[in-house]
């Protein structure tokens, strides 16, 4: 072997160990939907149902804290009424979106009395939480129900810092109507909106909350009348306001629809099925929980959903993928992985 062999022998092992170390390094930065995803300390990442909250740098990802059993309630035989226990609502941090570190249990269950609405027999779903910069306070609402799912109603906690904790307030059925699944919307002038499916999961509340974001102020709207829209996440890009949502057949994947309105109360105009790709007509067998504008990065929008695994609950996964738009039009396009930094 002479010297120059030696030499490019030498340079191509030492650029292919470079390609694995970048790859490695890539690989760390990688949104793998459907995967299991561990946080900082190496734990299964416990949040389901939820959403993200940007706030002065860092990502708070907000989400149901399940049990780690799952058994089937007879009590309700209409459907497929997989439970577990409702532990409270978790809280993950982040800088990237790709590192979580947890951050605890913000809003505690109630391990002690059987009544209180927080004990885990009854139902915790779909936390959010948005902060109101007048009061200075982080508000979360989040889906609360009796074991059976008969209370249908909201539920109000407060916190003065992000990572908790959380002082439960009480729960309300708004605008004296069923609330089961939610989200909620905070537009640029500062005003929040309530999303909830109500009468019997049927038709998509829309209600302004006061000020402090604690209450209906008593405005809403009646959409999707009889149309059956769960799992409601809203977004609003150059003016025009989004609303992704599932059907209505439980833990079961379905396909999913959006709409676009010129105005957060509606009229809204369905546009279909986002999905494109592999399984597209079940939503990736997946279900809408929340959309996400990343922060710091032009037109970024990132797609969250749960993979449920019914009959074992604590194990469901989440996908999430980037939102691409053409005028008002939006495709969500199945991934096996993409990294933020390489999408947006
Ligand atoms: C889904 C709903 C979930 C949960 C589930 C119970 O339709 O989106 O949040 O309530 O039903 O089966």
């Amino acid at each position: 072997m002479n010297i120059k062999t030696i030499v490019i022998l030498v340079a191509g092992i030492i650029l292919l160990s470079c390609g694995q170390k970048k790859d490695q390094q890539s690989e760390s930065a990688m949104i793998v939907s459907g995967a299991e995803w561990l946080d900082t300390d190496g734990n299964m990442i416990n949040a389901h149902g939820g959403g993200v909250l940007y706030h002065e740098g860092t990502y708070y990802w907000y989400g149901e804290y399940k049990g780690d059993s799952t058994y089937w309630n007879p009590k309700v035989p209409s459907w497929e009424c997989y439970r577990s226990e409702a532990g409270g609502v978790s809280c993950y941090s982040s800088k990237d979106l790709t590192n979580w570190k947890f951050e605890g249990v913000v809003l505690k269950p109630n391990l002690t009395d059987s009544l209180s609405e927080l004990h885990p027999s009854n139902v915790l779903e779909r936390p959010k939480v948005i902060y109101n910069d007048q009061t200075k306070k982080f508000v979360m609402w989040l889906h609360v129900d009796s074991h059976d799912y008969a209370k249908a109603a909201a539920g109000v906690a407060v916190s003065d810092t992000p990572n908790g904790k959380f002082e439960y307030l009480g729960s309300m059925r708004p605008n004296d109507v069923m609330s089961r699944d939610m989200t909620l919307f905070k537009d640029d002038d500062g005003k929040a909106y309530h999303f909830y499916s109500s009468e019997n999961n049927k038709t998509l509340y829309i209600s302004e909350l006061t000020d402090d974001y604690l209450k209906p102020t008593g405005k809403f709207t009646r959409n999707f009348i009889d149309q059956s829209r769960e799992a409601p996440a809203v977004f609003k890009r150059n003016g025009k306001y989004y609303v992704l949502s599932s059907g209505c057949t439980a833990w079961d994947p379905n396909q999913a629809e959006y709409a676009v309105a010129d105005s957060i109360m509606g009229e809204w105009t369905v546009m279909g099925n986002p999905c494109s790709g592999k399984d597209a007509n079940i939503t990736f067998y997946g279900q809408s929980t929340h959309v996400l504008k990343i922060e710091g990065k032009d037109d970024a929008y990132m797609a969250m959903f749960d993979k449920w695994n019914k009959t074992d609950l604590i194990n469901s996964r989440y996908i999430w993928l980037p939102i691409q738009f053409n005028g008002d039009s939006i495709d969500i396009a199945w991934r096996e992985k993409w990294a933020v930094d390489g999408i947006f």
